[in-house]
């Protein structure tokens, strides 16, 4: 049999620190469990544009297409603002995306015990919390045509178009539902079907796509209530299906229900490959944080997260999957926190790589 394979791109800022801790699980994973992965390493965003002049290389993309999964840190940073459009470094990221066809983009927010004081909202509001937003990730106002920033009326303008077939909205929202079942059978659908033809047509396609889901008890938000909800009563939701912006936005908003942007992990899923598994991109939800990049100050959860999500997905390890949340789950309720939940008064902050180690020891410990 051969060994399960990953394509590993840290990216720039905080993206190749927090993924130097998710190396230290792989070879763990392959020491303690047996399991070796077949890792090759390439560069993403502004490191392929500052070795390449393209935030992404077509043989970069290519081993993207074959590889049973792909890692990704983060990307983009001050360095690059400047750059033509074109090759900015997030353009990279949408590359992978939409090439891949990665449609489904799971964003679980779960509050742990031990972070609930760290959230921006009362412990009552936010403790026990577990909730998954499903973002539609390949299509919308990302990626409609017409989009550019044109002269008009001597002036300049900018567009960008809000475009959804019903095949988009029909496999993302199937993916949603499917998640529904494993869980606690509850999905509430978010658009603005009050003001954007695509939000009637959303609403209407969901609909349609419930009536295969008997059991799941489907409702409908306006995306802006949507926010205000999550705020106010967010343990109302269990999985939420949304657009692309609209999920960008929200998953940014949950992030602080969890305490910090540094715990929120993700998965990119599309069509089922030879071997039955999606194809698959995971990555944290948070960017390359330029003001702490390069300090060893960045919270490695979310990647390592990320990887235990990987392990679910892509390679049916349920089992290390589970263990290595426990192991995340244990350091941060022993006080063991990064910078981003730490105080003066209690928790004494830790660097990425202790951080890093501390899972590692609680992986040991538990095996
Ligand atoms: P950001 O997520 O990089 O940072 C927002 C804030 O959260 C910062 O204060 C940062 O220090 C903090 N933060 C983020 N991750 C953290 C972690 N793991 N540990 C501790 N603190 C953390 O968002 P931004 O500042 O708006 O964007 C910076 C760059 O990252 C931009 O170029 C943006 O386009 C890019 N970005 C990339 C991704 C991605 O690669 N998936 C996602 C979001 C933003
Ligand atoms: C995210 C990021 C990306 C997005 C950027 C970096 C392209 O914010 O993954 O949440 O907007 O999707
Ligand atoms: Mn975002």
């Amino acid at each position: 049999m051969t060994n399960p394979s990953l394509l590993i791109l840290p990216g720039d800022g905080i993206g190749p620190e927090v993924m130097a801790e998710v190396r230290k699980i792989i070879d763990w994973i392959g020491d303690k469990r047996g399991v070796t992965f077949d890792v090759s390493e390439d560069l993403v965003g502004g490191a392929a544009y500052d070795k390449h002049g393209v935030p992404l290389a077509d043989e970069t993309m290519a081993k993207a297409q074959e590889v049973d999964a792909v890692l990704l840190g983060a990307v983009g940073g001050p360095k690059y603002d400047d750059l033509d459009f074109s090759v900015k470094p997030e353009r990279g990221l949408l590359r992978l995306r939409k090439e891949m066809d990665l449609y489904s983009n799971l964003r679980p927010a779960q509050c742990f015990d031990a972070l609930a004081d760290f959230s921006s909202l009362k412990r009552d509001i936010v403790s026990g919390l577990d909730i998954m937003i499903v973002r539609e990730l390949t299509s919308g106002v990302y990626f409609g045509e017409p989009r550019g920033i044109f002269e008009e009326n001597g002036e300049r303008v900018g567009i960008n178009t809000q475009r959804y077939t019903e095949t988009e909205i029909e496999r993302g929202a199937r993916s949603a539902f499917e998640l529904a079942m494993k869980r606690n059978k509850r999905l509430c659908s978010m658009e603005k079907a009050n003001v954007m033809e695509s939000g009637i047509l959303w609403r209407e396609v969901v609909t349609r796509v419930g009536k295969d889901y008997p059991e799941v008890e489907l409702s409908h938000m306006y995306a802006d209530n949507g926010a205000m909800q999550l705020v106010r009563a967010p343990k109302q939701f269990d999985v939420i299906y949304t657009d692309n912006l609209f999920g960008d936005i929200l998953s940014d908003c949950a992030a602080m229900l969890t305490g910090s942007l540094g715990m929120l992990p993700s998965a990119s899923l599309g069509a089922p490959m030879a071997n039955g598994r999606p194809k698959a991109l995971y990555e944290p939800v948070h960017g390359s944080a330029p003001d702490i990049a390069g300090e060893g100050k960045a919270n490695p959860c979310a990647c390592i997260l990320s990887f235990a999500m990987a392990l679910r997905y892509s390679f049916d390890m349920g089992d290390e999957a589970d263990r290595l949340e426990a192991a995340v789950e244990k350091v941060l309720a022993d006080g063991v926190r990064t910078g981003d939940l730490s105080n003066e008064e209690g928790v004494k902050p830790v660097s990425t790589s202790d951080m890093g180690d501390a899972v590692i020891a609680a992986l040991n410990a538990n095996l």
